[in-house]
Protein backbone atom coordinates (compact mmCIF):
# COMPACT_ATOMS: atom_id res chain seq x y z
CA UNK A 1 0.00 0.00 0.00
CA UNK A 2 1.07 3.45 -0.90
CA UNK A 3 1.78 5.60 2.43
CA UNK A 4 0.52 8.94 2.06
CA UNK A 5 0.66 12.11 0.31
CA UNK A 6 2.96 14.35 2.92
CA UNK A 7 1.46 17.41 2.21
CA UNK A 8 -0.78 19.23 0.18
CA UNK A 9 0.69 18.94 -3.70
CA UNK A 10 0.17 22.82 -4.44
CA UNK A 11 -0.94 23.74 -8.55
CA UNK A 12 -0.16 26.53 -11.04
CA UNK A 13 -3.18 25.65 -12.90
CA UNK A 14 -6.74 26.08 -11.77
CA UNK A 15 -7.24 24.73 -8.47
CA UNK A 16 -11.49 24.50 -7.76
CA UNK A 17 -11.83 24.68 -12.00
CA UNK A 18 -15.35 22.70 -11.92
CA UNK A 19 -16.10 19.32 -11.54
CA UNK A 20 -17.81 17.28 -13.73
CA UNK A 21 -21.49 18.47 -13.19
CA UNK A 22 -23.22 17.86 -16.92
CA UNK A 23 -20.74 16.19 -18.99
CA UNK A 24 -21.65 14.97 -21.75
CA UNK A 25 -21.56 10.89 -21.79
CA UNK A 26 -18.91 9.45 -24.39
CA UNK A 27 -18.73 5.94 -25.57
CA UNK A 28 -16.16 4.37 -23.09
CA UNK A 29 -17.10 6.37 -19.96
CA UNK A 30 -16.27 9.77 -18.60
CA UNK A 31 -13.94 11.43 -20.72
CA UNK A 32 -10.83 11.21 -18.34
CA UNK A 33 -11.23 7.73 -17.47
CA UNK A 34 -7.65 6.70 -19.02
CA UNK A 35 -6.09 10.08 -18.58
CA UNK A 36 -3.36 10.84 -16.14
CA UNK A 37 -4.01 14.22 -14.05
CA UNK A 38 -1.37 16.61 -14.30
CA UNK A 39 -2.38 19.46 -12.89
CA UNK A 40 -2.21 19.22 -8.88
CA UNK A 41 -5.55 18.96 -7.75
CA UNK A 42 -7.58 20.81 -10.67
CA UNK A 43 -9.61 19.24 -12.37
CA UNK A 44 -10.22 19.31 -16.29
CA UNK A 45 -12.41 21.49 -17.91
CA UNK A 46 -16.50 19.87 -17.72
CA UNK A 47 -16.77 19.45 -20.90
CA UNK A 48 -14.73 18.30 -24.67
CA UNK A 49 -13.51 20.89 -27.02
CA UNK A 50 -13.95 19.82 -30.89
CA UNK A 51 -12.68 22.79 -32.39
CA UNK A 52 -11.18 26.40 -32.19
CA UNK A 53 -11.14 29.53 -34.33
CA UNK A 54 -10.06 32.91 -33.83
CA UNK A 55 -10.48 34.07 -29.81
CA UNK A 56 -13.10 31.44 -29.52
CA UNK A 57 -12.80 27.65 -28.52
CA UNK A 58 -16.02 25.26 -29.41
CA UNK A 59 -17.24 21.91 -26.82
CA UNK A 60 -19.16 19.18 -28.70
CA UNK A 61 -21.94 20.16 -28.04
CA UNK A 62 -21.78 23.04 -30.10
CA UNK A 63 -21.25 25.88 -27.19
CA UNK A 64 -18.88 29.17 -27.92
CA UNK A 65 -16.14 29.66 -25.11
CA UNK A 66 -14.04 33.22 -25.54
CA UNK A 67 -10.32 32.06 -24.62
CA UNK A 68 -9.55 34.94 -22.52
CA UNK A 69 -6.34 32.42 -21.78
CA UNK A 70 -4.96 32.32 -25.68
CA UNK A 71 -5.04 28.48 -24.91
CA UNK A 72 -2.08 27.83 -22.48
CA UNK A 73 -0.93 31.87 -22.86
CA UNK A 74 0.38 30.88 -25.99
CA UNK A 75 -2.01 31.75 -28.99
CA UNK A 76 -1.44 35.04 -29.81
CA UNK A 77 -2.58 35.38 -32.77
CA UNK A 78 -5.76 33.00 -31.91
CA UNK A 79 -6.56 29.92 -32.88
CA UNK A 80 -6.70 28.35 -36.28
CA UNK A 81 -5.12 31.50 -37.93
CA UNK A 82 -5.41 31.36 -41.57
CA UNK A 83 -1.61 32.42 -42.16
CA UNK A 84 -0.35 29.47 -39.62
CA UNK A 85 -2.59 27.03 -41.55
CA UNK A 86 -1.05 27.36 -44.49
CA UNK A 87 2.45 27.30 -43.48
CA UNK A 88 1.82 24.04 -41.24
CA UNK A 89 0.13 22.44 -44.64
CA UNK A 90 2.83 23.79 -46.88
CA UNK A 91 5.80 23.14 -44.77
CA UNK A 92 4.58 19.67 -43.78
CA UNK A 93 4.56 18.39 -47.30
CA UNK A 94 7.49 20.09 -47.98
CA UNK A 95 10.27 19.88 -45.13
CA UNK A 96 9.12 18.64 -41.60
CA UNK A 97 12.09 17.35 -39.75
CA UNK A 98 15.84 16.39 -39.81
CA UNK A 99 18.68 15.30 -37.86
CA UNK A 100 19.57 18.05 -35.66
CA UNK A 101 23.09 18.71 -37.49
CA UNK A 102 21.20 19.56 -40.79
CA UNK A 103 20.12 23.06 -41.22
CA UNK A 104 17.43 24.23 -43.01
CA UNK A 105 16.38 27.73 -44.94
CA UNK A 106 13.08 28.34 -42.49
CA UNK A 107 15.53 27.81 -39.26
CA UNK A 108 18.46 30.22 -40.98
CA UNK A 109 15.46 32.43 -41.56
CA UNK A 110 13.60 33.05 -38.24
CA UNK A 111 17.12 33.10 -36.16
CA UNK A 112 18.04 36.14 -38.31
CA UNK A 113 14.80 37.77 -38.05
CA UNK A 114 14.73 36.89 -34.29
CA UNK A 115 17.98 38.89 -34.14
CA UNK A 116 16.55 41.83 -35.55
CA UNK A 117 14.12 41.73 -33.11
CA UNK A 118 15.94 42.33 -30.33
CA UNK A 119 18.59 45.14 -28.94
CA UNK A 120 22.54 44.36 -29.53
CA UNK A 121 24.18 41.74 -28.55
CA UNK A 122 21.50 39.41 -28.71
CA UNK A 123 22.38 37.79 -32.14
CA UNK A 124 22.92 33.97 -31.41
CA UNK A 125 19.65 32.19 -31.63
CA UNK A 126 18.66 28.06 -30.76
CA UNK A 127 15.63 26.89 -31.52
CA UNK A 128 13.72 24.52 -29.09
CA UNK A 129 10.48 23.26 -28.40
CA UNK A 130 9.12 24.28 -25.24
CA UNK A 131 9.86 26.88 -22.41
CA UNK A 132 11.12 24.38 -19.90
CA UNK A 133 13.70 23.09 -22.76
CA UNK A 134 14.49 26.95 -23.40
CA UNK A 135 15.25 27.85 -20.03
CA UNK A 136 17.04 24.07 -19.37
CA UNK A 137 19.53 25.47 -21.77
CA UNK A 138 20.22 28.89 -20.90
CA UNK A 139 20.80 27.49 -17.70
CA UNK A 140 23.43 25.03 -18.56
CA UNK A 141 24.92 27.92 -21.23
CA UNK A 142 24.81 30.56 -18.31
CA UNK A 143 26.64 27.38 -15.95
CA UNK A 144 29.09 26.48 -18.27
CA UNK A 145 30.06 29.80 -19.33
CA UNK A 146 30.70 31.09 -15.84
CA UNK A 147 31.89 28.35 -14.51
CA UNK A 148 29.54 28.53 -12.00
CA UNK A 149 26.58 26.69 -10.41
CA UNK A 150 23.91 29.10 -8.67
CA UNK A 151 20.71 30.01 -9.96
CA UNK A 152 18.65 32.97 -8.34
CA UNK A 153 14.83 33.54 -9.11
CA UNK A 154 12.16 34.81 -7.64
CA UNK A 155 10.01 32.94 -4.73
CA UNK A 156 7.07 33.30 -6.98
CA UNK A 157 8.54 32.06 -10.43
CA UNK A 158 7.55 29.52 -13.21
CA UNK A 159 10.31 28.16 -15.67
CA UNK A 160 9.18 25.16 -16.82
CA UNK A 161 9.15 20.96 -15.35
CA UNK A 162 12.20 19.93 -16.46
CA UNK A 163 15.08 19.86 -13.82
CA UNK A 164 16.99 23.11 -13.88
CA UNK A 165 13.32 24.94 -14.81
CA UNK A 166 11.86 23.01 -12.40
CA UNK A 167 14.28 23.68 -9.60
CA UNK A 168 14.09 27.17 -10.38
CA UNK A 169 10.49 27.37 -10.15
CA UNK A 170 8.97 28.29 -6.17
CA UNK A 171 5.55 28.97 -7.39
CA UNK A 172 4.26 25.35 -7.24
CA UNK A 173 5.25 21.80 -7.83
CA UNK A 174 8.44 21.48 -5.46
CA UNK A 175 7.01 19.23 -2.42
CA UNK A 176 7.19 15.76 -2.98
CA UNK A 177 9.35 14.97 -5.11
CA UNK A 178 12.87 14.67 -3.66
CA UNK A 179 15.76 16.72 -3.05
CA UNK A 180 16.40 19.64 -5.01
CA UNK A 181 19.71 20.68 -7.02
CA UNK A 182 21.73 22.37 -4.62
CA UNK A 183 22.62 25.81 -5.14
CA UNK A 184 18.95 27.38 -6.16
CA UNK A 185 18.18 30.64 -4.05
CA UNK A 186 15.23 32.55 -4.55
CA UNK A 187 14.59 36.20 -4.50
CA UNK A 188 11.03 37.86 -2.75
CA UNK A 189 8.74 38.88 -5.24
CA UNK A 190 8.14 43.04 -5.25
CA UNK A 191 4.10 42.63 -5.21
CA UNK A 192 2.82 45.90 -4.76
CA UNK A 193 -0.69 44.83 -3.67
CA UNK A 194 0.97 42.71 -0.83
CA UNK A 195 4.19 44.33 0.44
CA UNK A 196 6.46 42.61 2.74
CA UNK A 197 9.22 45.16 2.86
CA UNK A 198 7.38 48.60 3.25
CA UNK A 199 8.77 52.29 3.41
CA UNK A 200 7.05 54.97 5.82
CA UNK A 201 3.71 55.45 3.76
CA UNK A 202 3.15 51.76 4.01
CA UNK A 203 4.15 51.23 0.47
CA UNK A 204 6.18 48.89 -1.11
CA UNK A 205 10.29 49.82 -0.74
CA UNK A 206 11.68 47.24 -3.14
CA UNK A 207 15.08 48.58 -3.00
CA UNK A 208 15.33 47.62 0.58
CA UNK A 209 13.69 44.18 -0.85
CA UNK A 210 16.42 43.65 -3.21
CA UNK A 211 19.01 44.69 -1.02
CA UNK A 212 17.65 42.03 1.76
CA UNK A 213 16.93 39.68 -1.09
CA UNK A 214 20.53 39.55 -2.43
CA UNK A 215 22.16 39.92 1.72
CA UNK A 216 20.55 36.51 2.38
CA UNK A 217 21.78 35.04 -1.57
CA UNK A 218 25.05 36.38 -1.02
CA UNK A 219 24.92 34.76 2.60
CA UNK A 220 24.23 31.39 1.81
CA UNK A 221 26.80 31.37 -1.90
CA UNK A 222 29.24 29.58 -2.04
CA UNK A 223 30.70 31.57 -4.15
CA UNK A 224 29.29 30.21 -7.48
CA UNK A 225 26.57 32.41 -8.68
CA UNK A 226 26.39 32.13 -12.24
CA UNK A 227 22.94 33.35 -13.54
CA UNK A 228 19.36 34.64 -12.31
CA UNK A 229 16.73 33.87 -13.91
CA UNK A 230 13.57 35.60 -14.25
CA UNK A 231 10.27 36.80 -15.53
CA UNK A 232 9.66 39.92 -16.39
CA UNK A 233 6.20 40.31 -15.76
CA UNK A 234 5.61 37.02 -13.12
CA UNK A 235 2.89 35.43 -14.88
CA UNK A 236 2.12 32.08 -12.12
CA UNK A 237 3.05 34.45 -9.39
CA UNK A 238 -0.05 36.23 -9.77
CA UNK A 239 0.80 39.02 -12.67
CA UNK A 240 3.31 41.09 -10.87
CA UNK A 241 4.75 43.77 -12.81
CA UNK A 242 8.08 44.56 -11.66
CA UNK A 243 8.27 47.99 -10.50
CA UNK A 244 9.55 51.04 -12.76
CA UNK A 245 13.49 50.35 -12.11
CA UNK A 246 13.13 47.10 -10.83
CA UNK A 247 14.79 45.11 -13.69
CA UNK A 248 17.29 48.05 -14.27
CA UNK A 249 18.72 47.57 -10.12
CA UNK A 250 18.60 43.72 -10.33
CA UNK A 251 20.60 43.88 -13.47
CA UNK A 252 23.05 46.03 -11.51
CA UNK A 253 22.94 43.36 -8.84
CA UNK A 254 23.66 40.65 -11.30
CA UNK A 255 26.74 42.44 -13.19
CA UNK A 256 28.38 42.96 -9.40
CA UNK A 257 28.62 39.37 -8.82
CA UNK A 258 29.63 38.33 -12.70
CA UNK A 259 26.49 36.65 -12.70
CA UNK A 260 24.62 36.43 -16.17
CA UNK A 261 21.06 38.21 -16.47
CA UNK A 262 18.47 35.47 -17.99
CA UNK A 263 14.99 36.51 -18.97
CA UNK A 264 12.15 34.24 -19.73
CA UNK A 265 9.69 35.67 -21.71
CA UNK A 266 7.59 33.00 -22.60
CA UNK A 267 4.44 34.56 -21.82
CA UNK A 268 5.47 38.17 -22.25
CA UNK A 269 7.75 38.29 -25.41
CA UNK A 270 6.17 38.87 -29.35
CA UNK A 271 4.09 41.97 -28.62
CA UNK A 272 2.06 40.17 -25.72
CA UNK A 273 2.48 43.06 -23.10
CA UNK A 274 2.31 45.98 -26.14
CA UNK A 275 6.15 46.67 -26.81
CA UNK A 276 7.64 43.46 -28.92
CA UNK A 277 9.42 42.42 -25.51
CA UNK A 278 8.90 43.17 -22.05
CA UNK A 279 12.34 43.85 -21.17
CA UNK A 280 12.13 47.12 -24.05
CA UNK A 281 9.83 48.74 -21.26
CA UNK A 282 12.96 48.59 -18.99
CA UNK A 283 15.71 49.73 -20.77
CA UNK A 284 17.40 46.68 -19.95
CA UNK A 285 18.90 43.95 -22.22
CA UNK A 286 19.87 40.36 -20.46
CA UNK A 287 22.70 38.65 -21.31
CA UNK A 288 20.30 35.53 -22.47
CA UNK A 289 16.44 35.60 -23.43
CA UNK A 290 14.16 32.56 -23.86
CA UNK A 291 11.11 32.88 -25.78
CA UNK A 292 7.99 29.97 -25.87
CA UNK A 293 4.99 29.85 -25.85
CA UNK A 294 3.98 32.99 -27.66
CA UNK A 295 6.77 32.40 -30.80
CA UNK A 296 4.79 29.62 -31.73
CA UNK A 297 1.60 30.98 -30.86
CA UNK A 298 -0.06 27.68 -30.06
CA UNK A 299 2.06 25.49 -32.21
CA UNK A 300 5.58 24.05 -29.86
CA UNK A 301 8.43 26.32 -30.51
CA UNK A 302 11.11 28.30 -28.14
CA UNK A 303 14.23 30.03 -28.59
CA UNK A 304 17.31 31.12 -26.59
CA UNK A 305 18.70 34.12 -27.59
CA UNK A 306 22.40 35.47 -26.69
CA UNK A 307 25.34 37.71 -27.72
CA UNK A 308 28.24 36.18 -30.23
CA UNK A 309 30.50 36.29 -27.04
CA UNK A 310 28.53 34.16 -24.91
CA UNK A 311 27.61 32.00 -27.38
CA UNK A 312 31.39 31.50 -28.64
CA UNK A 313 32.66 31.06 -24.90
CA UNK A 314 30.12 28.48 -24.76
CA UNK A 315 31.68 26.81 -27.83
CA UNK A 316 34.62 26.69 -26.94
CA UNK A 317 33.65 25.15 -24.01
CA UNK A 318 31.64 22.48 -25.85
CA UNK A 319 28.32 23.49 -24.74
CA UNK A 320 25.74 20.54 -25.65
CA UNK A 321 22.46 20.57 -26.10
CA UNK A 322 20.92 18.04 -28.57
CA UNK A 323 17.30 17.54 -28.83
CA UNK A 324 15.02 15.50 -31.04
CA UNK A 325 13.36 18.67 -32.46
CA UNK A 326 16.50 21.54 -32.32
CA UNK A 327 16.30 23.75 -35.12
CA UNK A 328 13.29 22.00 -36.48
CA UNK A 329 12.00 23.39 -40.28
CA UNK A 330 8.76 23.06 -39.63
CA UNK A 331 8.20 24.83 -35.96
CA UNK A 332 10.94 27.12 -37.12
CA UNK A 333 8.30 27.74 -40.58
CA UNK A 334 5.46 28.66 -38.19
CA UNK A 335 7.47 31.49 -36.35
CA UNK A 336 8.64 32.70 -39.14
CA UNK A 337 5.12 32.96 -39.94
CA UNK A 338 4.34 34.64 -36.67
CA UNK A 339 6.94 37.27 -36.94
CA UNK A 340 4.95 38.22 -40.06
CA UNK A 341 1.91 38.62 -38.77
CA UNK A 342 2.85 40.46 -35.47
CA UNK A 343 4.71 43.18 -38.27
CA UNK A 344 1.95 42.91 -40.89
CA UNK A 345 -0.76 43.61 -38.19
CA UNK A 346 0.74 45.25 -36.17
CA UNK A 347 0.10 43.64 -33.46
CA UNK A 348 2.22 45.55 -30.24
CA UNK A 349 0.20 48.54 -31.16
CA UNK A 350 -3.12 46.14 -30.87
CA UNK A 351 -1.97 44.89 -28.04
CA UNK A 352 -1.55 48.34 -26.22
CA UNK A 353 -4.89 49.38 -27.76
CA UNK A 354 -7.03 46.81 -26.55
CA UNK A 355 -4.76 46.63 -23.14
CA UNK A 356 -5.71 50.06 -22.57
CA UNK A 357 -8.95 49.40 -22.97
CA UNK A 358 -9.65 45.99 -21.54
CA UNK A 359 -8.34 47.59 -18.48
CA UNK A 360 -10.33 50.47 -18.70
CA UNK A 361 -13.47 48.13 -18.48
CA UNK A 362 -11.72 45.59 -15.71
CA UNK A 363 -10.77 49.37 -13.19
CA UNK A 364 -14.30 49.74 -13.76
CA UNK A 365 -15.53 46.21 -13.27
CA UNK A 366 -13.85 47.18 -9.59
CA UNK A 367 -15.53 49.95 -8.62
CA UNK A 368 -18.63 48.10 -8.36
CA UNK A 369 -17.30 44.36 -7.21
CA UNK A 370 -16.14 44.97 -3.90
CA UNK A 371 -14.06 41.33 -4.16
CA UNK A 372 -12.20 42.62 -6.82
CA UNK A 373 -9.01 43.83 -4.70
CA UNK A 374 -6.88 44.87 -7.75
CA UNK A 375 -6.60 45.36 -11.30
CA UNK A 376 -2.62 44.92 -13.02
CA UNK A 377 -0.48 44.06 -16.06
CA UNK A 378 0.18 45.65 -18.93
CA UNK A 379 -0.82 45.40 -22.38
CA UNK A 380 -3.06 41.97 -22.94
CA UNK A 381 -1.82 40.08 -20.01
CA UNK A 382 -3.56 41.62 -16.86
CA UNK A 383 -4.54 40.40 -13.63
CA UNK A 384 -7.60 40.86 -11.72
CA UNK A 385 -7.12 39.46 -7.86
CA UNK A 386 -10.18 38.74 -5.94
CA UNK A 387 -10.25 39.17 -1.96
CA UNK A 388 -13.14 36.93 -0.92
CA UNK A 389 -11.12 36.19 2.54
CA UNK A 390 -12.36 39.73 3.83
CA UNK A 391 -16.06 38.88 3.59
CA UNK A 392 -15.65 35.25 3.02
CA UNK A 393 -13.52 34.16 5.90
CA UNK A 394 -10.37 31.77 5.49
CA UNK A 395 -10.47 30.35 2.22
CA UNK A 396 -12.65 32.33 0.70
CA UNK A 397 -10.94 33.68 -2.38
CA UNK A 398 -10.51 30.48 -3.41
CA UNK A 399 -13.79 29.07 -2.78
CA UNK A 400 -14.86 32.64 -4.78
CA UNK A 401 -12.50 32.04 -7.10
CA UNK A 402 -13.71 28.76 -7.91
CA UNK A 403 -17.10 30.31 -8.47
CA UNK A 404 -16.24 32.91 -10.70
CA UNK A 405 -14.30 30.63 -12.80
CA UNK A 406 -17.06 27.99 -13.03
CA UNK A 407 -19.61 30.34 -13.73
CA UNK A 408 -17.95 31.82 -16.66
CA UNK A 409 -17.31 28.72 -18.43
CA UNK A 410 -20.96 28.34 -17.76
CA UNK A 411 -21.85 31.49 -19.47
CA UNK A 412 -18.79 30.91 -22.10
CA UNK A 413 -15.63 32.25 -21.31
CA UNK A 414 -12.75 30.02 -20.16
CA UNK A 415 -10.88 31.94 -17.82
CA UNK A 416 -7.60 30.89 -15.49
CA UNK A 417 -6.90 31.74 -11.77
CA UNK A 418 -3.51 31.36 -9.79
CA UNK A 419 -4.18 31.15 -6.34
CA UNK A 420 -1.03 31.12 -3.84
CA UNK A 421 -0.44 30.97 -0.23
CA UNK A 422 -0.81 34.60 0.89
CA UNK A 423 -2.50 36.11 -2.21
CA UNK A 424 -6.05 36.36 -3.28
CA UNK A 425 -7.20 34.41 -6.06
CA UNK A 426 -5.73 36.35 -9.59
CA UNK A 427 -7.35 35.63 -13.05
CA UNK A 428 -4.43 36.21 -15.55
CA UNK A 429 -6.35 37.42 -18.46
CA UNK A 430 -4.68 37.61 -22.02
CA UNK A 431 -6.86 36.68 -24.90
CA UNK A 432 -5.46 36.60 -28.32
CA UNK A 433 -4.07 39.78 -29.77
CA UNK A 434 -6.23 39.70 -32.62
CA UNK A 435 -9.42 39.59 -30.48
CA UNK A 436 -11.88 41.74 -31.81
CA UNK A 437 -13.67 45.06 -29.59
CA UNK A 438 -16.61 43.27 -29.69
CA UNK A 439 -14.39 40.29 -28.13
CA UNK A 440 -13.05 41.82 -25.46
CA UNK A 441 -16.42 43.63 -23.78
CA UNK A 442 -18.35 40.55 -24.36
CA UNK A 443 -15.46 38.74 -21.72
CA UNK A 444 -15.68 41.14 -19.54
CA UNK A 445 -19.61 41.41 -19.40
CA UNK A 446 -19.63 37.93 -19.00
CA UNK A 447 -17.11 38.46 -16.34
CA UNK A 448 -19.01 40.97 -14.31
CA UNK A 449 -22.27 39.04 -14.80
CA UNK A 450 -20.32 35.62 -13.03
CA UNK A 451 -18.70 38.35 -10.04
CA UNK A 452 -22.54 38.91 -9.21
CA UNK A 453 -23.54 35.48 -9.33
CA UNK A 454 -20.97 34.02 -7.99
CA UNK A 455 -20.99 36.25 -4.16
CA UNK A 456 -24.36 36.02 -4.34
CA UNK A 457 -24.76 31.97 -4.25
CA UNK A 458 -21.42 31.46 -2.29
C1 LIG B 1 7.28 32.15 -17.74
C2 LIG B 1 7.26 30.71 -18.13
N1 LIG B 1 8.42 30.11 -18.42
C3 LIG B 1 8.46 28.82 -18.80
C4 LIG B 1 7.32 28.07 -18.87
C5 LIG B 1 7.40 26.63 -19.25
O1 LIG B 1 7.03 26.47 -20.57
P1 LIG B 1 6.63 25.01 -21.10
O2 LIG B 1 5.40 24.62 -20.37
O3 LIG B 1 6.44 25.24 -22.57
O4 LIG B 1 7.77 24.12 -20.82
C6 LIG B 1 6.09 28.66 -18.58
C7 LIG B 1 4.84 27.86 -18.66
O5 LIG B 1 3.83 28.18 -18.11
C8 LIG B 1 6.06 30.02 -18.20
O6 LIG B 1 4.92 30.63 -17.89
Amino acid sequence: MLPETPETLDTPGTPGTPGTPGTPGTAGGAPERHLIRYSGRAAFTPEVIARAAGTSVYTESGRELLDFTSGQMSAILGHSHPAIVATVREQVALLDHLHSGMLSRPVIELTRRLAETVPDPLEKALLLTTGAEANEAAVRMAKLVTGRHEIVSFARSWHGMTQAAANATYSAGRKGYGPAAPGHFALPVPDRFHPDVVDADGSLDWRRQLDLGFDLIDAQSVGSLAACLVEPILSSGGIIELPPGYLAALARKCRERDMLLILDEAQTGLCRTGDWYAFQHDGVVPDILTLSKTLGAGLPLAAVLTSPEIEQRAYDRGFLFFTTHVNDPLPAAVGNTVLDVLVRDRLDQRARRLGTTLRGRLDELATRHDIVGDVRGRGLLLGVELVGDQALGAGGADRLGAAVTRRCFELGLHMNIVQLPGMGGTFRIAPPLTASDDEIARGVAILDEALTDAVRDL
